[in-house]
């Protein structure tokens, strides 16, 4: 299958200045008529090449001159002979949504008409030079039945809607250039949620929800959450909106979870829908992030654009990282922080680790929609934090105002990015690039030796990265380290001398850019030998990396109480947890004690700050625990995290029974001490239910509950600690929300995520569920996904039966949807950490995949390098 290089880009041999499009919808045979403005670009006498796929052709004039019986169309394209240098091409095709259900194009979401166009989705509708570095004005008529089509939407202002003869007609003008993937039209019959904004310069702008009949009231917290994005974005980076409408659209069917079309966002519903009564916290959150997301790329995705697709990060990383700093203004700092750094080490790191593995800006493409990836998007945004950390604030806002000064209206590249930031410092970024072309996750090790005669204490810091996938050689990295040296009374020691290969930034904060390099502390009135000094290196998670550091039970204990920086804190006892698993894995799970009082003198110090507890308590996932090994076998694993929670919980009884509590009396809110409260007590529950005795707590909890966090967090309990209530509260939870699929879902996971022996028997008749189906991706991911992600005792089964379950599905699920059967399948291809048997029982099914007849090219992309 045919690859593509970032090394090969050309700019276009012709570019499209306006597009007039007008669609006639239909379920089977919607019709589209474009009318393209052409011009070559320099001189050359090629003829235009336009992108398409699964079209039905019907005509193409140039310049009203008939030209149909010259163009040579392909499965991927037709070519137009062409000698003018400027002229308008009139092409008329067919297409038909309805059968389509790999959600890319135009495809119907229930009753409604919808488009997917990022990446390539566009020549699924119409034939286009359908690449980013091509921006035309659009203007769009679309017609349906006036009956159950009163809406018609598209980007941008709409300049005319009229009815005539029973069919619907409505205009729409945008008149900001834009690359094709940003176009989107929507027709359907909606319930709509309605505001206004005013921007900070006073313009009025309408602001609107379309949901599905019946769900306006689970709109309103979505529009909020855009009216706050707005604001934010006009304070933080001096960012307007800039049409006179903004709309959201949620469908049911999507595969991925919201995307920013120009003024017209459409939605994976499980981002917008949420009330008091079906969204947990956590949904809360989600919806008020990713609304702000795709509100930010106006800025940073649409007003200034990728050149090409290997630029994803550009935009990707640059939206993530600001939609981390807006949930951390909303939010609670520490819990936003955490989150994304557990996706780091969960998901990332194990990226990283796999074939699959790519530097932000990727190489080498088959199938673009294989890079939507957490490299892309959450390294991308680490990589922007590490550049935030280096500028600081100040420069790092002028560096922004540059970069938009300079490329708005553009289509530019990741290094235009870092020009405009070196524009705003003196730090020197050249080395810093590599970030954008290396891949892997680099270790970072930390030595100290302290010279109690001189009082001296020296830190020695090298780094190395293994190789990946197509980099055998690595080279250092710019390493942002946010650093501290203090004895265990907190008395803090001065950097008094760094190596050479290291940048002293300011007190606490240096670049390390070479292989090795050393620090010098001086500890002036305090006697190191008598007062144990500790260095940490990674306050903030400052740079995506892991960190190796012989730190003694008690050091970490001094970490854990006194560190300056709270991810520092948490995550001595996150290595704590890890180590106490790993004494378990050994049959030591006696001689844990140590750890425990550590844990408890740590509670004990923080039992005021329920957010931080919870995140104190929280033992770091399988998920996470298998990236801080090699030649893991996941049962093993798994089981000896469970014996550590449960130990632990039987040790810390006494503190932790004392710290949970049923809900208090005031209804449900979103609000952040309440969110606090709930989040404490999940994690409370998520050890003692490791204990049967906390059965009744947990049934109680289960009837009181008046909110869906505590409700899940009931059923989660429950499917650890009993499995009879489990089934009892599940069929209760089903009987209760059967009609509404978002709720579902949760139900869905569940059952998938459940440790039971005949899971896989309990998958079979889930999938004949009336309210499963395989063209949903939302469905697919709760069952299917949710058990390959996150069920490890039953995708990992030594028997191999879970790994040949999931590859059977696949390969049906490829005929339907292979965009997401390509991500169902990452953690079979991320089979390089496990033990030798593990290992084959993947391949094998890895290998049957590659052996089927007709793959998508997706699948074909990351079966084949994980094969390689
Ligand atoms: N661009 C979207 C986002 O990150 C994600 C997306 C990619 C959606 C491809 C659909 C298809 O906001
Ligand atoms: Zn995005």
């Amino acid at each position: 299958m045919k690859v593509k290089r970032r090394l090969d880009y050309t700019p276009p041999p012709f570019t499209i200045s306006s597009v007039e499009l007008n669609i006639k919808l239909h379920p089977t045979h919607t019709r589209v008529e474009s009318t393209l403005t052409v011009s070559r670009q320099g001189v050359h006498n090629e003829p235009l090449w336009l992108d398409g796929e699964g079209l039905n052709l019907v005509s193409v004039k140039v310049d009203d001159s008939d030209i149909t019986a010259q163009v040579q169309v392909s499965e991927t394209g037709m070519s137009v002979p062409c000698t003018q240098d400027t002229f308008k091409l009139h092409i008329v095709n067919h297409i038909s949504p309805s059968t389509n259900k790999a959600l890319e194009g135009l495809y119907q979401a229930g009753n409604a008409y919808c488009t997917q166009c990022e990446a390539e989705g566009f020549r699924r509708i119409t034939y286009f030079t359908d690449r980013p570095d091509v921006l035309a004005v659009y203007t769009v008529t679309l017609s349906a039945p006036e009956e159950g089509y009163p809406f018609l939407l598209a980007n941008g202002n709409k300049v005319n809607e009229r009815t005539e003869n029973g069919e619907r007609i409505a205009t729409w003008h945008d008149p900001f250039p834009k690359p094709s993937y940003l176009f989107a039209i929507v027709a359907g019959d909606f319930d709509v949620v309605e505001d206004n904004y005013v921007t900070a310069s006073g313009r009025d702008v309408k602001l609107a929800v379309y949901v599905d009949k019946g769900y306006a009231s689970r709109a309103t917290f979505a529009l909020q959450a855009l009216q706050r994005a707005m604001r934010w974005d006009e304070e933080n980076y001096g960012r307007e909106y800039d049409l006179d409408v903004y709309m959201i659209v949620a469908v049911d069917f999507f595969n991925m979870g919201a995307m920013e079309n120009k003024g017209l966002n459409v939605f994976n519903s499980k981002y917008i829908l949420a009330d008091n009564a079906t969204a947990t916290d956590k949904d809360f959150f989600n919806v008020e992030a990713v609304v702000a997301h795709e509100y930010f790329h106006n800025w940073t995705g649409n007003r200034v654009t990728c050149r090409d697709w290997f630029q994803l990060s550009l935009k990707e990383g640059l939206t993530v990282f600001r939609d981390q700093q807006f949930s951390a203004d909303m939010s609670s700092p520490l819990s936003t922080r955490l989150s994304q750094i557990n996706i780091m080490r969960e998901h990332q790191f194990a990226e990283d680790a796999s074939a699959m593995s790519h530097p932000i800006r990727p190489d080498e493409v088959i199938e673009m929609n294989n890079f939507y990836t957490v490299t892309v998007y959450d390294k991308g945004a680490e990589v922007i934090r590490m550049l935030h950390a280096i500028l600081g604030k100040e420069r790092f806002r002028q560096g922004m105002d540059t970069y938009f000064e300079r490329h708005d209206g553009k289509a530019v590249t990741c290094d235009d990015f870092v020009d405009a930031m070196q524009s705003a410092t003196t730090t020197d970024l050249s080395h810093f690039r590599r970030w954008y072309s290396q891949s892997g996750t680099p270790v970072l090790s930390v030595g100290k030796v302290v010279n109690s005669e001189s009082g001296e204490v020296t830190i020695s810091l090298s780094q190395h990265t293994k190789p990946t996938a197509g980099q055998p050689d690595k080279h250092p990295l710019t390493l942002p380290l946010r650093i501290a040296c203090y004895t265990s009374t907190g008395k803090v020691l001065a950097l008094s001398k760094a190596s050479e290969g290291i940048k002293v930034l300011s007190d606490d904060l240096i670049m390390f850019e070479s292989e090795c390099a050393e620090l010098t502390f001086n500890s002036h009135d305090i006697n190191p030998p008598t007062e144990p000094v500790v260095f940490t290196a990674l306050g903030d998670f400052s740079a995506p990396v892991k960190v190796e550091q012989s730190f003694s039970v008690s050091e970490r204990s001094i970490v854990a109480m006194a560190d300056p920086d709270p991810f520092n804190r948490w995550d001595a006892l996150q290595s704590l947890y890890n180590e106490g698993v790993l004494r378990c894995q050994a049959g030591e799970s006696a001689n844990l004690n140590d750890l425990f009082s550590v844990v408890k003198e740590v509670i004990t110090l923080h039992s005021h700050d329920a957010h931080l507890l919870a995140e104190l308590l929280s033992v770091p996932s399988v998920e996470s625990l298998i990236q801080q090994q090699d030649d893991v076998d996941p049962i093993k694993l798994s089981q000896a995290r469970a014996e550590f929670c449960r130990c632990l919980a039987i040790s810390l009884n006494a503190e932790l029974t004392a710290m949970l509590q049923a809900p208090s009396a005031s209804t449900y809110a979103y609000e952040q001490e309440q969110v606090g409260e709930r989040k404490l007590r999940h994690a409370l529950l998520m050890l003692l239910s490791y204990l049967p005795d906390t059965n009744a707590f947990i049934e109680k909890l289960y009837q009181v509950s008046d909110n869906m966090t505590d409700t899940l967090t009931a059923l989660n309990a429950a499917q650890r600690c009993n499995s009879q209530t489990f089934i009892a509260l599940m069929h209760d939870f089903e009987q209760k929300w059967h009609g509404d699929s978002l709720v579902l879902d949760k139900w869905f996971g569940l059952h998938a995520t459940q440790p039971s022996r005949d899971i896989l028997s309990t998958l079979t008749l889930l999938k004949q569920h009336p309210k499963f189906a395989d063209d949903n991706p939302n469905r697919v991911r709760a069952l299917i996904g949710s058990f390959a992600f996150y069920n490890t005792e039953g995708f990992h089964a030594k028997d191999g039966s879970g790994y040949k379950y999931v590859t059977d599905y696949l390969m049906e699920l490829d005929k339907v949807n292979p965009q997401v059967a390509a991500r169902i399948v990452t953690p079979l291809i991320q089979w390089q950490k496990f033990d030798q048997a593990h290992q084959q029982l993947m391949k094998t099914q890895l290998s049957r995949l590659l052996n089927e007849p007709g793959l998508s090219k997706d699948l074909f992309e990351k079966v084949s390098k994980s094969l390689a």
